[in-house]
């Protein structure tokens, strides 16, 4: 019977055949141990000589690593293996013969690594990050089902920026100019005025010159975006989100966390509500702390991680300046200095995860930032409209899916966190 390496528990003392790849080995004159691999998981075959054909034990000493085959043995139950499973092997029918597979598992570098991370997913450590990448997604897509969000997708070419113009990738559009979405944001609001909650999940863009382990150019971003809901409402439905993702993967990722060797302690105490403190207060404690920065400037990683050290959950930083937020952003009722937004800054020096606002719903005043960020109304007036016919008060945010994965995973670069990463001097494979 045809099975996979997950599904070896429904097989016990059953003889199965599974399609899988030779991960590693070791075998000495009478034993064998081959570590398989079938892209579901891992499990251990022990090959005896004493109990196999001559050929199947030849094979299993000399198979090179990374050789396609189909095996066939009986599933027995082990105490000592993370699955609890090994497989006493009968036979094994190879496929392919690999020769020379270039990453051993002796230590490479990252350059060496990331040139071949085409094969590089295959190791169990990529293969883990990539499960629970997965399992944030499901969870993700579940959370927002439940809580009767439609899903809705904007459009990666786009006639404008909806963050600012310093890191757009510009392209050709026939005979216009279009640039790659940034974020879905403005459609989105389109969107929740059609269908109430919504939220959307995509790549997103960003021409950024910065190499930090926290950037990429092309990252994915879930955007929900919300009708009839204010600023405090949303941070609810934040907190909720991220520990609801939190706790799904500690419940359906035990195998992948003990891979990356991830502290579980630190994610089961990621439930809502989370803190918040106020930027002017995040300001005041820096200043304290000896930092030189000044009311007014946004905070760079070293401040966020500092101000993230003080809390065991993730923190709301909330009413940034009005200056360096983006035009959108609705003001503060009791002072226009500052606007009803908030970053969400993981633990552990993950940085910002989440950023989000309450957005201008009066179209005077949208008017008057399209004049002082000069963008073009020609561009714009579709935006424009959402104020004008049925206005509502209405929020939304985004969440960097690759900067929680690294979070999640307890992972230093956000380069692994992504199939095939682009980088700033990236673009291969
Ligand atoms: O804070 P940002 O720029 O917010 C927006 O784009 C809003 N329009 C979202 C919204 O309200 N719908 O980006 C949101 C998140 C950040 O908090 C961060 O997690 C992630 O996207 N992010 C990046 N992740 C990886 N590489 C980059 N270069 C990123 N830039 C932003
Ligand atoms: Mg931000």
């Amino acid at each position: 019977m045809k099975t996979t390496i997950a599904e070896a528990g429904k097989h016990t003392n059953q003889t199965v055949t599974i399609g899988a790849w030779l991960a590693n080995k070791r075998s000495s004159g009478k034993i064998a141990f081959l570590q398989l691999r079938d892209g579901t998981g891992f499990i251990q075959g022990v090959v005896v000589k004493a109990e196999v054909s001559e050929k199947t034990f030849r094979l299993a000493k000399e198979l090179p690593q990374e050789s396609s085959m189909y095996v066939t043995g009986t599933i027995t139950v082990d105490d000592r293996s993370p699955t609890g499973y090994e497989l006493a092997v009968q036979e094994i029918d190879v496929i392919q013969e690999a020769n020379d597979y270039p990453i051993t598992p002796k230590e490479h570098g990252t350059e060496f690594l990331m040139d071949h991370r085409h094969l590089w997913l295959r190791s169990k450590k990529q293969h883990a990050i990539m499960k629970i990448r997965n399992e944030i997604i499901r969870s993700t897509y579940e959370f927002f089902n439940n809580n009767g969000f439609v899903k809705v997708d904007p459009p990666i070419l786009t006639g404008s920026s909806a963050e600012g113009t310093t890191n757009l990738f510009h392209t050709k559009y026939f005979d216009e100019d279009a640039y790659l979405s940034q974020s879905g944001q403005l459609y989105m609001e389109a969107a929740a005025m059609a269908l109430n909650k919504v939220f959307s999940f995509g790549p997103t863009f960003r021409a950024e010159k910065s190499k930090t382990r926290r950037h990429l150019i092309e990252f994915w971003m879930i955007e929900p975006e919300m009708a009839f809901m204010d600023h405090e409402e949303s941070l609810e439905l934040q907190e909720n989100y991220v520990s609801y993702v939190v706790q799904s993967v500690l419940s359906n990722c035990k195998l992948e966390l003990t891979a990356l060797e991830r502290d579980i302690s630190v994610l089961e105490n990621i439930k809502a509500p989370f803190p918040r403190i106020t930027y002017d207060d995040a300001i005041t404690f820096l200043q304290k702390e000896g930092y030189e920065i000044d009311w007014g400037e946004d905070f760079g990683a070293p401040h966020e991680t500092a101000i993230a050290e003080s809390y065991n959950k993730p923190v709301f930083i909330t009413n940034y300046p009005k200056d360096i937020k983006a035009f959108y952003m609705k003001p503060h009722p009791e002072r226009d200095d500052v606007v009803l937004c908030a970053d969400l800054i993981a633990p552990e020096g993950y940085g910002e995860i989440i950023g989000g606002s309450q957005r201008i719903d009066d179209e005077e005043l949208l008017k008057q930032r399209y004049d002082e960020h000069q963008l073009s109304y020609d561009a714009y007036q579709w935006y424009l409209d959402l104020r004008k016919y049925g206005t509502v008060p209405h929020s939304g945010f985004g969440l960097g899916l690759e900067r929680t994965v690294a979070w999640i995973c307890g992972i230093e670069h956000v380069r692994e966190t992504i199939p095939f990463p682009r980088l700033l001097n990236r673009l291969y494979p």
